[in-house]
């Protein structure tokens, strides 16, 4: 369940919920609400600080109960690190350290005071929407492939009173952006014999069930057959599972607008195909649905915020299997764009989805087309796991995605899509190789989509670093729905 958030009402030494969080610096200085608790009590935090016992550390968290002269109970005190290098990121990190105590302790709510402390050149309501967004992603837990537990008596945290200017508006926004957020993380971590390209269409087809004005269509593997989708599938022809082409539409603003366009890629799983993947590490591959599950997940944030615009979400959801009728390497296929492809490595599977889906979805004569996809393992290597690697032709694009990355600190980082790249994908069997050789394997990529959005407005999301953490207990993020939906937040008309 989602953090319900509301704007705190009281002051923090009068506040009746069971725990107020105030933060410190680490050089002592206590932020307002701080200082007004330590005036209550009596001098108590000050008295913490000078005996060492209590940091200021970005993120150290210290609880403090039953101070004197204070209401709540517990004062959870959260370090904000050197006042000179708070930031936005550590004002975002904060908050989530905050929320990660919040949630083991016994109570329902708490009330927030961290949003009255300055972020150099940001408003309240970023602050709003960013506290919101760090709790509740610390709020999310994955239990749908547990035994289902027996409701505990243990109260559960779900409210967080946030302090600072009455903003309704930015409330909302976080409410829809997290569960936007919430819904790309659940599909991202469900296992793959759950999470099959059907399991999407459902979960598409469902979404559109449940919010008017949202149509969805689903198209079968002999609608692709006519529309031409060799490429598409080619992919899914060794899998037992057949693919599904989801097409999701809103329309926010008038039938004459010509709409935003996003394309998720969405392998439910990768095991290479024929060009099998090392089994050490392969069950990560269930994440390779996460640009899918990332442009439903906005999808559904534009659609919960009614945005005035026109937006369509196409997703091709197909399993990438090796098998009896699997594609192999040196096959050539037709893509729906009419260029033929020679398969020279199965594993490049996610350009194949895309290319046919990024043909099909130019029929609604999108203003811009984003796709988001966990493309490439080159993409991790460039930029490691904090930035999506963003390829586009087109500056202004760019510049937008990029800010709208910032913004929200879901960011991108750009990498260039010169033509003098596309000579590495040249083949003597057909118009454009699959893979492009050893280097710059993030951009060949970029550039394979490229020749299939000719004449469009096209910016390409490689999100293979950032869609999920890493490890045993790795867990899907939902980057990046926070900036595609504030990418069209800063388009949207009132
Ligand atoms: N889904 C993978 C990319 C990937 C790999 C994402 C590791 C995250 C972590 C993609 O389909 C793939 O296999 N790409 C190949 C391309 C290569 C064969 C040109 C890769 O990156 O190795
Ligand atoms: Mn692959
Ligand atoms: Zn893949």
């Amino acid at each position: 369940m989602t953090i319900q958030f509301s704007l705190a009402q009281d002051l923090p030494e009068t506040s009746s919920a069971p725990c107020v969080v105030v933060g410190v610096f680490d050089d002592r200085t206590l932020t307002s609400a701080a200082a007004r608790i330590d005036e209550k009590s009596g001098g108590a935090i000050k008295r913490l600080l000078e005996s060492g016992d209590v940091g200021g550390k970005t993120g150290a968290t210290s609880l403090l109960f039953a101070l004197p002269g204070v209401a709540a109970p517990r004062v959870l005190l959260v370090g904000l690190g050197e006042p000179k290098k708070f930031d936005a990121a550590r004002f975002a990190r904060a908050c989530g350290e905050a929320a990660r105590v919040l949630k083991g302790l016994p109570l329902d709510r708490a009330a927030s005071f961290l949003t009255e402390v300055d972020v150099p050149g940001k408003d309240t309501a970023w602050k709003l929407r960013t506290a919101a967004l760090a709790t509740d992603a610390q709020a999310y837990k994955y239990t749908a492939t547990f035994k289902p537990k027996e409701k505990s008596a243990k109260s559960e945290f779900g409210g967080l009173a946030l302090a600072g200017a009455s903003d309704a508006a930015a409330l909302a926004q976080a409410a829809a952006i997290a569960n936007g957020v919430r819904f790309a993380r659940e599909l991202g971590n469900l296992p793959p014999n759950i999470c099959n390209p059907e399991y999407i269409a459902d979960a598409a087809q469902k979404l559109a069930k449940e919010h008017s004005g949202v149509t969805c269509e689903v198209l079968e593997e002999a609608d692709m057959r006519k529309l031409g989708m060799g490429a598409l599938i080619g992919v899914a022809q060794g899998s037992v599972f057949p693919p599904k082409l989801i097409v999701l539409r809103w329309n926010g603003a008038g039938e004459k607008d010509r709409p935003y366009a996003f394309v998720g890629k969405g392998i439910t799983f990768d095991t290479g195909g024929i060009s099998i993947k090392p089994s050490a590490g392969m069950e990560e591959m269930k994440f390779d649905m996460c640009g899918a599950a990332g442009v439903l997940g906005a999808f559904l944030a534009a659609v919960e915020l009614k945005l005035k615009l026109n937006l369509v979400c196409v997703v091709p959801a197909v399993e990438n299997m090796p098998g009896g009728r699997a594609q192999r390497p040196s096959d050539v296929v037709t893509t729906m764009s009419g260029q033929t492809v020679e398969v020279l490595n199965t594993d490049a599977e996610g350009r194949l989805i895309l290319c046919d889906a990024l043909t099909f979805v130019q029929k609604y004569n999108p203003q811009i087309i984003i796709d988001a996809a966990t493309l490439t393992g080159a993409c991790v290597v460039a930029l490691g796991k904090h930035a999506t690697g963003l390829m586009t032709q087109d500056d202004t694009l760019a510049n937008e995605l990029i800010a709208a990355g910032e913004n929200t600190l879901d960011r991108a980082w750009r990498l260039p899509l010169w033509d003098d790249y596309q000579s590495q994908l040249e083949t003597g069997y057909a118009d454009i190789a699959n893979i492009g050789g050893k280097y710059a394997g993030a951009i060949t990529a970029g550039c394979f989509l490229a020749r299939f959005t000719e004449g469009f407005r096209w910016a390409h999301l490689d999100i293979a670093g950032t869609a999920w953490e890493e490890g045993r207990k790795g867990s899907a993020t939902g980057r990046p729905v926070s900036l595609l939906v504030q990418y069209l937040l800063d388009r949207a008309t009132g």
